[in-house]
């Protein structure tokens, strides 16, 4: 019997590692190529002896390196890629090479090998400066950062392979991901895993603005089901939902669809705080007096996201069973665990 082989990009990272993690328990014969420039070693641990899993250490931005990895892949799910608007405004050289060349090279050797799909993590950062609540999938506005464009043209480039070469591509539009293994550490760490980070130290974590922006967060185990879904929902099944609902799907090309993924809510920057310092205080009574410090603003910075997921629902039946506030106490029981 054929094992369904999938190639895991950036899966020594926090989203990567998770997939690995779960498709590996899913059955699935899963290679994960990384160069370990953010992810870590330490991600794999669970799943590093597993049979089925292989770990290459390779760079995206070398083709060749892509191609061996997707050697006999049915499917790819593409997570490298830099992140971080403010590391791509510090370094938009390095953030382009990485998300846009290296994309490329992916898509290429996935073009190549014949996989059967390629899903690939796009970013609620293509919504830009629209203004537009909730965000849908059809009515993005201008880029905000260096990283945003990167994010947008990997769908531009997947719209085009699967006009011109025939491949399914999937991009799924992350909406500020969260949960274990997301890194706290380093210059350009998300807001969750920093703030758990500073109040389990006693520290007092600094707020971007006054507090007010808010964001749709979305447990990691939502964006497992998003990319399973994304992956096994056959063509055809698509097609005919697609049809159903009045989404223009090309007959003579091959599909390629972007979706929103996240939970449909949304968490204020300050309620987000509240809540990481209450679960906190849970295991430990002193971190319940620590206040917030109030810095500037950040370059970049969207005010408001937060997603329509309706089609993601309706195409892929994508249905998330974690809201923000079981993924905040999930995730706080984690640091609790493994970064005291
Ligand atoms: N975390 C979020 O909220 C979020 C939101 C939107 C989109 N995304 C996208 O999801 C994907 C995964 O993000 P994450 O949060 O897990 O980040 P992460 O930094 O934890 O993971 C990225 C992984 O890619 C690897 N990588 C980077 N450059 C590479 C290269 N040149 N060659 C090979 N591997 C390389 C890193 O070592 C790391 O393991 C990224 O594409 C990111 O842009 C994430």
């Amino acid at each position: 019997m054929h094992i369904l082989k999938i190639v895991v990009t950036g899966g020594a990272g926090f989203i990567g590692s998770n997939l690995c993690e779960y498709f590996l328990q899913q059955g699935y014969q899963v290679v994960c190529l990384d160069n370990l420039a953010t992810g870590h070693m330490e991600n794999m641990t669970e799943f590093i002896e597993h049979p089925a899993f292989t770990f290459i250490k390779g760079d995206i931005r070398d083709l060749e390196t892509c191609r061996k990895a997707v050697e006999g892949a049915d499917y790819v799910l593409h997570e490298a890629a830099l992140g971080s608007v403010p590391r791509s405004i510090e370094d938009p050289l390095t953030t382009n090479e990485v998300n846009i060349g290296g994309f490329l090279n992916m898509l290429v050797a996935a073009r190549d090998a014949g996989v059967k799909r390629f899903i690939y993590a796009a970013s609620s950062s293509t919504y830009g400066d629209s203004k537009e609540l909730p965000k849908v999938e059809e009515h993005i506005g201008r880029p905000l950062s260096p990283y945003a464009i990167t994010k947008y043209v990997n769908e531009l480039y997947a719209d085009v392979f699967s006009k011109t070469y025939g491949m399914e591509c999937v991009g799924l539009r992350y909406f500020n991901v969260f949960g274990k293994r997301q890194d706290p550490n380093g210059a350009y760490a998300a807001v969750i895993p920093l703030w758990v980070k500073q109040l389990l130290r006693g520290e007092s974590p600094v707020i971007n603005g006054d507090g007010s922006f808010s964001r749709d967060f979305t447990y990691i185990d939502n964006v497992i089901e998003a990319n399973e879904k994304a992956m096994i929902t056959p063509t055809e099944l698509i097609r005919q939902r697609a049809k159903f609902y009045n989404l223009e799907l090309s007959d003579d090309h091959a599909i390629n669809l972007v979706f929103n993924v996240a939970f449909g809510g949304n968490t204020t920057l300050k309620a987000l705080y509240k809540t990481l310092r209450d679960n906190l205080a849970f295991h430990d009574s002193r971190i319940a007096t620590l206040e917030p410090v109030y810095g500037p603003e950040r370059a970049g910075d969207i005010p408001h996201s937060q997603a329509s997921i309706l089609k993601a629902q309706r195409i892929l039946e994508y249905a998330p069973k974690y809201d923000a506030a079981e993924g905040f106490r999930m995730a706080c029981e984690w640091y609790w665990k493994n970064l005291k």
